[in-house]
Parts: structure tokens; sequence; C-alpha cells
């Protein structure tokens, strides 16, 4: 109680009400900016406070009041940007900081005491650190050899280019993708490198050309982007943009085709543009869904891939129809959020397919009706699907990326009108191989990379269908670690245990 450290700045802050719950390990994003404005007859700081918590915090919220230089910060939420605190300037505050922060009932819950806001006039400059066209020295994860262990490295970040934005991870989780890559059995070898790639932060500091993010912002990383200028960018069908689709072997940055992370000088490679395992990285903008801010980080990441492929899979390319059958191979979070993808678009049937019987029982939860386990079968997999259903499901998405799997969801289509999906990244040799005959007959195949949702105009949506209730995200987070752990998620990830685990940057 009483005086807030932050971190990020090193200068202490002094609470205004003793009384209030206070909780002291918080940190602040490292570049507020400031403004003065008559509005509110006091000054205001126009973007800050991506304040959140550390340790075993959720997350917090602060208040800031310029003229006193105090802050408030409240275990609760998530703190937004300056914006919703404006409203709160001229106001009584009953109660704390939680995600509505004009919810008296929730900001009882949060044990706060009322308080009155201060607006007097005030011109007072605050001064602060700022990180802004510094290089940082952080930690990060790097990865030095194929399938060895990562290690934890201080590593320098250099600001932001052109067109980039270095952010502050506060999350990150793993998906099966980074393992791939990381393994390099079926993926081209690049090493050292920083992987991770699903992820929520706050921008840092931003490059020239950025106007649409600002420091404070809150941001979920993409591994593939949107320049919104393209072909492809400017076309409803496609999230395939010319500039910043996916690119697994590159490593650099497009500006200039170099690393931002180095270790005493030697360049340490990115992966899909996003390298998130580091607590600062530096994304091309157009790689950056703004979300709103208010949105829990910790949960929203996994919407930065995994839960939004898989959702995006079924709801925009596989499109079932209401009372329709739907197969999904592969039941880890992506295969999972597919299935939650066929339960919203009101499948009758959804039948899970995966070799791992321990996916099964959890897999109920999200909507899964019957079960097939390839292993418990003499024939192939997709003759058992085509006798349940009376020659085949309506809808089949693949997310395992095994090549096997790949077939088997095309093949167990009904024909005339089946649709299989591909997600699954698959080895880089792998050839997909079956009778043309299958495609006369009026199956169709497609693929999918991200669900075919465009990141910037179309994830934010996403966030608010979790806003609203309307998409549950916590039943796919089954375990978290410290950033010191990370290792152990590659190790639940190879062992098949659990779906997403949230690795907290801050610990
Ligand atoms: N296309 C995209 O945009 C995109 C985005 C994210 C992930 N992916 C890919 O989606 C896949 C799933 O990712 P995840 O993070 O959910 O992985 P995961 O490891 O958590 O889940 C994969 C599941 O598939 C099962 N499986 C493996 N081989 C199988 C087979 N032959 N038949 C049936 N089940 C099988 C596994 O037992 C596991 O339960 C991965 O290939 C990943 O690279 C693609
Ligand atoms: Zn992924
Ligand atoms: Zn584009």
């Amino acid at each position: 109680m009483g005086t807030i450290g932050f971190t990020s700045f090193g200068f202490p802050l002094k609470t205004r009400n003793q009384n209030l719950p206070v909780v002291a390990s918080a940190y602040a994003s490292p570049s507020p900016e400031r403004i003065d404005s008559e509005e509110n007859g006091c000054g205001v700081l126009k973007r800050t406070t991506s304040i959140v918590s550390r340790a075993s915090l959720v997350s917090s919220s602060i208040l800031w009041f310029p003229k006193e230089g105090l802050a408030v910060v409240k275990q609760g939420l998530v703190a937004g940007r300056i914006p919703g605190y404006l409203n709160l300037m001229n106001k009584t505050v009953e109660g704390g900081l939680t995600a509505n922060l004009r919810s008296p009932a929730a900001m009882e819950m949060a044990g706060v005491r009322s308080f009155r806001t201060p607006f007097r006039k005030s011109n007072m400059k605050i001064k602060m650190s700022s990180t802004t066209n510094q290089v940082i020295r952080c930690k990060a994860a790097v990865a030095w050899e194929a399938g060895k262990p990562l290690v934890i490295e201080e590593v320098e970040v250099a600001p932001p280019q052109k067109m980039e934005v270095r952010i502050k991870i506060l999350f990150t989780s793993l998906c099966h993708t980074d393992v791939y890559f990381w393994e390099a059995k079926g993926q081209n070898p690049l090493f050292p490198r920083i992987f991770g790639h699903e992820a929520g932060g706050v921008v840092e500091s931003v490059g020239e050309g950025v106007t649409d993010l600002h420091p404070g912002d809150h941001v979920l990383p993409v591994f593939t982007g949107e320049c919104k200028e393209c072909a492809h960018c400017k076309s409803e069908e496609s999230n395939m943009c010319d500039l910043l689709r996916i690119n697994t072997d590159r490593g650099v940055m497009i500006h200039d085709q170099k690393s931002r992370f180095s270790i005493n000088g030697k360049p340490i490679f990115h992966f899909v543009g996003t390298s998130t395992f580091s607590e600062y990285t530096v994304v091309h903008v157009g790689c950056l869904a703004k979300i709103n801010p208010l949105a829990p980080l910790d949960k929203v990441c996994i919407l930065s891939c995994g839960i939004s492929t898989g959702l995006g899979a079924t709801l925009n390319v596989a499109k079932p129809k209401k009372g329709s059958s739907v197969a999904i191979f592969g039941l880890g979070a992506v295969g999972l959020a597919a299935a939650e993808g066929a339960r919203i678009a009101g499948a009758s049937r959804i039948i899970g397919v995966d070799l791992n019987a321990n996916r099964f029982e959890l897999a109920k939860k999200f909507g899964v009706t019957e079960f097939v386990n390839p292993k418990d079968h003499t024939k192939p997999v997709q003759e058992v699907i085509a006798e349940m259903t009376n020659g085949g499901v309506d809808r089949s998405v693949e997310c395992t990326g095994h090549i096997d799997a790949m077939i088997s969801a095309f093949e167990c289509v009904h024909d005339g009108w089946g649709v299989a999906v591909l997600v699954g990244v698959p080895h880089k040799d792998a050839v997909f191989k079956t009778s043309p005959l299958n495609l006369l007959n009026e199956r169709t195949l497609k693929g999918t990379f991200f669900g075919n949702y465009k990141p910037r105009s179309d994830i934010p949506s996403v966030v608010e269908k979790y806003m609203n209730k309307e998409l549950e995200l916590e039943k796919f987070i089954t375990h978290e670690l410290p950033f010191s752990e990370i290792n152990k998620a590659f190790d639940l990830m190879l062992k098949g245990e659990g779906l997403r685990c949230i690795i907290r940057m801050g610990e």
C-alpha cells in the first residue's frame, strides 16, 4: 500500500488516498505522451497507461491525475487508454476500475472505495524516461539450435523502422506451428531464432509512417498481415496480402532485410514477423490488430493465432449450414476452435477425430458430439465416417498438420456438396494424393491461413465477441507459466497435454 513502484520508469508515485487498495507491482508503458487539454480543466495524458500487473495479477488498471502526478492501481481487469479516463476526470468515481470503467457494480466488486478525481488546471509537465528511438535490452527466449531447449538471453531490440512498431509483449502462448519450426524436422531450419506468434501486447513506440497506432495501444500481433492496399487486401475473399502474407523462411524485417534482434551485435532471426517470445519485439504495422484496451490480454492473446484460425476455418471457409454434420480432424486448440465454430453455426453433429484418446473428454466442452480414434479401426477413417453419416459429412476441417489426416478429411466429405478445409501446416515435402474422381464427384477442397480473417479489419470484432460473451476463451486455456519456464510449454505440447498455455512475460 502507499507507494507504487513503476519498474519501467523507476519513479515512485504516491497514492492520493491511502485507503485505496493498491497493487504495488505494476509497470507502465514506457513512452506515454502528454498533452494539455483544456477540456477537463486539467492536463491529461494523451496516451499511456497500458499498465498491467506483474506477478500473479491478472491485470490492473490505473487512473492518472496529472496535476498531482498520482496513480491508483487496482488489481482488476485491464487498463485502457486515456480516452476512457477522460470521462472519469469530471466525475466522482464510485468504486474501482474494472473492465467497464463506468460500471459501479463492477467497481464495487473490485473493492475500491469512492474517490473524487481532481480536475484543477495544470501545466505541470511530467518528465518521463522514454525508450523511444533507443535500443531496448530485454529478455528473450532464444532458440539456438533445432529441438534444443530455448535459452532466456538478454537481447538488444532495435527501434522500429519505417512502417514498424515496437511492442511490449505481456502474454504469449505456444501454437504447434512454433514447435514445427523449432524442431525443424519437416521445415527449413533457421537459427538462432526467436519464435512465438500468438500473443498480446502494448505499443511502446512506432516507426516512420505509422499513423494508426500509438504508444499505449493494445495489439495482437498476427503472423500474416494486411497492408490494406494490395489486390488481396482489397478483395473480400482473400487475406493473403501480397506484402505481408505468412513467410516462415524470411527471418528478417521486410523494410531492410535485417533483424531487429541481436546479442552483442550478432543478429537473431525473427519468426513469421512476430517473434513474441521476447519482452519486446518489432512487428510490421500491417501485422498488428489494434484491439479494445479493456480486453484482458491474458485471454484474448490466443485470438492472435490458434483460436481465430480454427473459428474462421469453419465460419468463414467451411461455412456449415444449420443442422449439418461436421468432422474435425485434430482436437488441439485449433481443432476445438473449429468445433466451436461448427457449434456456433448450428451443426447438429460434430465428429471429432484424434489419435490422442485424452482429447475426447476435453472435446465435449466444445460441442463435439461423437469421437473417432483412427487407431480403433482397421479401415481408413474416411470410410468409418462415411458409414456413420450415410455417405460422408457435409463439412470437414483438418487441424493436424499430418498429410494422412488431410487426405482423410477430404475423402470423408459427402459427394455432391461436401467441403473440406485444410488448416494444419504440413511437412515441407508432403504431397496431397487423391483420385481426381473425388473432386469430379463434386467435393470441394479448400485451405486457409488464419481462418481467412484479415487481421487488422476483422480481429478487433472477434475480440468484441469475447467481450460480449458470445465467444468463450477460458476453456482453451489449460496451463499458465512464467516466461522463465517457457520450455515446459513445449513439453506439454509435445506430450499432447492441454490446449493453450499462457506464458506471462512479466515474471
Ligand atoms: N493454417 C493456419 O493459419 C494455422 C494457424 C495455426 C495453427 N495451424 C496448424 O494447425 C495445426 C493444429 O495446431 P494446434 O496448435 O491445435 O496443435 P495441437 O498439437 O495442439 O493439436 C493437434 C492435434 O492433432 C492430433 N493429430 C495429429 N495427427 C493426427 C492424425 N493423423 N489424425 C488425427 N489427429 C491427429 C494430435 O493428437 C493433436 O491433438 C498445426 O498443424 C498447426 O501448425 C495452422
Ligand atoms: Zn499459430
Ligand atoms: Zn495487402
